[in-house]
């Protein structure tokens, strides 16, 4: 299918899709309305557990196909995938394993919605979300370069759409402007549109073997003081063509969706954070509470407080909860 790009506002880029009809559908949470973050790893022969994050796993190319399998039995459609490269550049990209990932995953499966998280943190060296100058600062416009070439490279291994989490500014754009000219006006970019700086991202850096190595991400992700940068943020990716928008971490963001809806017009996501997810696994391992009542509590919040979707680490759970 091809879509003009010129008009502006591609609104028919949320409606082609089934998968994305039910996701961006305004009824309240629900089963179909969950998308599941997977990691996959070139460097792991065999998946592992993570510790902090009960069932949840890395895997291998390979091993991601049987996770992804029984996940569809459950009822989940889309996917969040990270891709973990073997080695770490700051000047090239893993052609060859973003293809091979994303093509063996495509070809097995092609029902399921497949996002691309972009970002650098899990390619550079240094773990920071951007490429770094001279100077050791983040240098915003090579950054912008090299994550819309991961973009398109995503695109063509046949990502259905793309979430660039990096929080330099212009990423939206240039992501849309590099789609749109290669053949990918159909691919929709949900964008990390408010993300915070956060405590809450621990355990995910380490499934993601992309935690800073000098420094912290302050001079990208915004400041959980500043409610008018949150705000501003998303408005932001939205003018630049964002086709859905997302708070992050999901549960310290809950006062923003609704101002985000209606400044923009556009569906308002909130990502449940590995530190979220863990923080419940944690009371329920220590009996204080029971998982699934925590989970449910806390998707009843996001519920209320007009989130069009969620991303949590239970998707794969969420029929069963939701029931
Ligand atoms: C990459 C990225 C992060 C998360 C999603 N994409 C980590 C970070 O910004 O350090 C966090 C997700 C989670 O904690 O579950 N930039």
């Amino acid at each position: 299918m091809t879509l003009q790009s010129s008009y502006g506002l591609e609104l028919r880029r949320n409606r082609t899709l089934p998968q994305l009809r039910d996701l961006l559908s305004s009824e309240s949470l629900n089963a179909k309305k969950l998308i599941q973050p997977i990691f996959v790893s070139e460097s792991l022969k065999e998946r592992e557990e993570m510790q902090s994050l009960p069932g949840v796993y890395r895997d291998s190319k390979e091993s991601v196909l049987a996770q992804i399998e029984f996940d569809l039995k459950s009822g989940v459609k889309h996917f969040l995938l990270f891709l973990v490269p073997g080695t770490k550049s700051n000047d090239s990209i893993p052609k060859s394993f973003y293809e091979s990932a994303i093509g063996g995953i495509k070809q097995r499966f092609p029902e399921i919605f497949l996002w691309l998280d972009t970002c650098l943190c899990s390619l550079t060296t240094h773990g920071h979300c951007g490429l770094l100058g001279k100077k050791g600062e983040i240098d915003n416009a090579s950054s912008v370069v090299r994550l819309s070439d991961i973009a398109l490279c995503y695109a063509q291994s046949g990502a259905d759409g793309i979430s660039p989490s990096d929080m330099m500014d212009g990423r939206v754009a240039s992501h849309r402007k590099i789609l749109d000219q290669n053949g990918f006006a159909h691919v929709p970019v949900m964008s990390y549109s408010t993300k915070f700086k956060s405590n809450f991202y621990g355990p995910f850096r380490e499934a993601a073997e992309s935690a800073p190595g000098h420094g912290d991400r302050s001079s990208y992700q915004i400041d959980v003081r500043n409610r008018e940068d949150s705000i501003l943020s998303s408005i932001r990716d939205a003018q630049e063509g964002a086709d859905l928008l997302m708070v992050k971490p999901g549960i310290t963001s809950i006062d923003l969706i609704q101002p985000i809806r209606d400044k923009t017009g556009l569906p308002v996501g909130a990502y449940q954070v590995s530190g979220e997810y863990a923080s419940l696994a944690m009371l329920a391992q220590n009996g204080f509470c029971k998982f699934e009542d925590g989970l449910l509590e806390t998707w009843n919040v996001f519920s209320r407080a007009g989130a069009s979707y969620l991303i949590t680490y239970a998707a794969r759970r969420g029929k069963e909860i939701f029931s």
